[in-house]
């Protein structure tokens, strides 16, 4: 297989370069999932302040998912003719409502089994999105 037989990668053009408030508010998707570790990690250290850390990781949660469907909106606004990319935005939106009914289950729930994996999947799309959405 030579450099002749693999699809150049086609840089960027106007049709395809994703809208900056589509990038900027996955961008701070992205953030809002990887602080939901941190936070996680401050009430797990189950010390005095486990109450206010749990409520911060709960509410830090809220805002992320109120990001994630305005990245959607900007996505249906702004991309909707590359599919893909509206569909992967639309599928984290949903995916964080499901972590968070599945966090909101608590600690003894079979929820909290599932909610820390799909926290690591849910940081694996929100940073894959970006890549996705600057792919022609
Ligand atoms: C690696 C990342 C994460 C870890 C390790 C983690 C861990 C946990 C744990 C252990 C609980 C149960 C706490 C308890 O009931 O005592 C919890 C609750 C919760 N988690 Fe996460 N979580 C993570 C990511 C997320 C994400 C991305 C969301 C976003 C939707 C989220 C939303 C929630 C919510 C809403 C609760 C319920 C908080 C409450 O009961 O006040 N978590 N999380």
């Amino acid at each position: 297989m030579t450099s002749r037989d693999t699809p150049a990668r086609t840089a960027p053009t106007e049709g395809t370069r994703p809208h900056p408030a589509f990038s900027a508010l996955v961008g701070l998707t992205s953030l809002g999932v990887l602080l939901q570790a941190l936070w996680a990690g401050l009430f797990l250290r189950q010390g005095n302040d486990y109450g206010r850390w749990l409520s911060v990781h709960q509410h830090s949660a809220e805002v992320t998912i109120v990001l994630a469907l305005l990245a959607t909106v900007a996505a249906a606004v702004w991309m909707r003719h590359r599919t893909p990319v509206l569909a992967a935005t639309g599928a984290l939106f949903l995916l964080l409502v499901v972590e968070y009914f599945l966090g909101r289950a608590g600690n003894e729930s079979v929820g909290i089994v599932v909610h820390v994996p799909l926290a690591m999947l849910l940081m694996a799309l929100a940073v894959y999105l970006p890549v996705m959405a600057r792919r022609g």
